[in-house]
């Protein structure tokens, strides 16, 4: 019997095969999207044959050489599957087993990681105020006093997130007085970066001028909300500033035995520009839309527009009609009685059709409101 197998052909989708409209866009996440077709092509390349496990592959030792370029010649780098697993990864290796990070009261770490932080790198966060998601380097002083009681737990690090959840960007100057701060009181610094593509992007910065440059320890760096999938990367920016993130990666199961097919996605986005042109571009279509939000009458922005993400309150019933019409979600829906703050996020693959499509779809259902229906 022959036992010729298939290698690297990848065949045309076949009818039936497909489950989704591929034609349907929204405005729920950068990671309702799908993968950007060099990306695709990138993965579809790193199949066949065999090469070495866990890492030991030429894709991933290819991306350590240009993880060096952006974030500097000591930079080291660990592939991971997940943002979460990122993070918990990174907070650990940043921290003692008895310290505590310092977050933004609106962090994914904090809210949206389901208790991962704690649960698996057994940390304390303490949330610290941050309007527009932005922390304010005077707090962390008092903070650090505040966990000094032989009854608290002292603070280790600093994890902030670029961009922010709620759409902005810290500058570079903040940046760097928040890591000055942070050092002065003894602390290490971590990015969440799941979108620090956008932000480099819309602040024209490389990616290490706003992490190593300004003294970051630590990255989470994202591929999957920049045109990948399941591709995400922790990048320590000088040996010894995470000791032993390559043994926590395994312990929080986040080594993938076929390494090979995350660091492919990751090179294809950071080895030439594409990572910048499709934050770029997720950016622009932000900005179009947010434009375009400011001439409707009852909408109203509610955080600064500066990366992929528009925030705006919108009437209850306005913003679930028209959720139901072009999938987003509802951010806040606690605000004035009668209204919610809703998240609008645009990807790599968002068109300008789509975000008119959508500017349509508010105007219709505010001025359906107006009228009474
Ligand atoms: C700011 C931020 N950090 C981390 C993550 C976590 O990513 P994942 O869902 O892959 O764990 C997300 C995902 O939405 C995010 O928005």
């Amino acid at each position: 019997m022959s036992t010729t197998l298939p290698t690297s052909a990848v065949a045309a989708p076949a009818p039936g095969l497909r489950r989704h409209d591929a034609g349907v866009r929204g405005f729920a996440s950068d990671n309702a999207s799908g993968m950007h077709p060099d990306v695709l092509a990138a993965l579809v390349a790193a199949n066949g044959g065999h090469v070495g496990s866990y890492g030991g592959d030429p894709y991933t030792g290819a991306l350590e050489a240009v993880l060096r370029e952006h974030f500097g010649p000591d930079a080291e780098s660990f592939p991971v599957l997940t943002g979460t697993g990122a993070n918990v990864v990174a907070l650990q290796a940043l921290t003692q087993r008895w310290e505590s990070v310092l977050v933004s009261s609106d962090a994914h770490v904090l809210l949206d990681e389901g208790g991962a932080p704690e649960h698996v790198a057994g940390t304390k966060l303490i949330p610290l105020p941050s309007p527009d998601g932005l922390l304010d380097p005077a707090d962390l002083e008092r903070a650090v006093e505040a966990a000094q009681s032989p009854m608290a737990a002292p603070v280790g690090a600093l994890s902030l997130t670029q961009s922010t959840e709620l759409g902005t960007c810290y500058s570079v100057e903040h940046l760097t007085q928040l890591c000055r701060t942070a050092h002065r009181l003894g602390l290490r610094v971590h990015v969440d970066g799941a979108r620090l593509a956008n932000a480099a992007a819309s602040l024209g910065t490389g990616l290490g001028d706003i992490t190593t440059a300004v003294g970051v320890d630590a990255v989470s760096l994202g591929g999957t909300k920049n045109g990948g999938a399941i591709a995400e990367v922790v990048v320590v920016t000088a040996p010894g500033a995470a000791p032993g993130v390559g043994r926590l990666r395994k312990q929080s199961l986040q080594l993938t035995s076929k390494a090979r097919f995350v660091s492919a996605q990751l090179l294809a986005l950071l080895e030439g520009d594409l990572w910048r042109r499709n934050a770029e571009h997720a950016n622009a279509c932000a900005a179009r839309l947010a434009a375009g939000v400011r001439a409707l009458e009852g909408a109203r922005l509610t955080r600064p527009v500066q990366a992929n993400g528009v925030f705006a309150e919108l009437p209850t019933a306005v913003a679930a009609r028209a959720a139901a019409r072009v999938p987003f979600h509802v951010w806040d829906a606690h605000r004035a009685p009668g209204t919610v703050e809703v998240r609008w996020v645009c990807s790599f693959d968002t068109e300008a059709g789509d975000v008119d499509a959508l500017l349509a779809v508010l105007g219709e259902e505010l001025a359906a409101s107006r009228g009474g229906a």
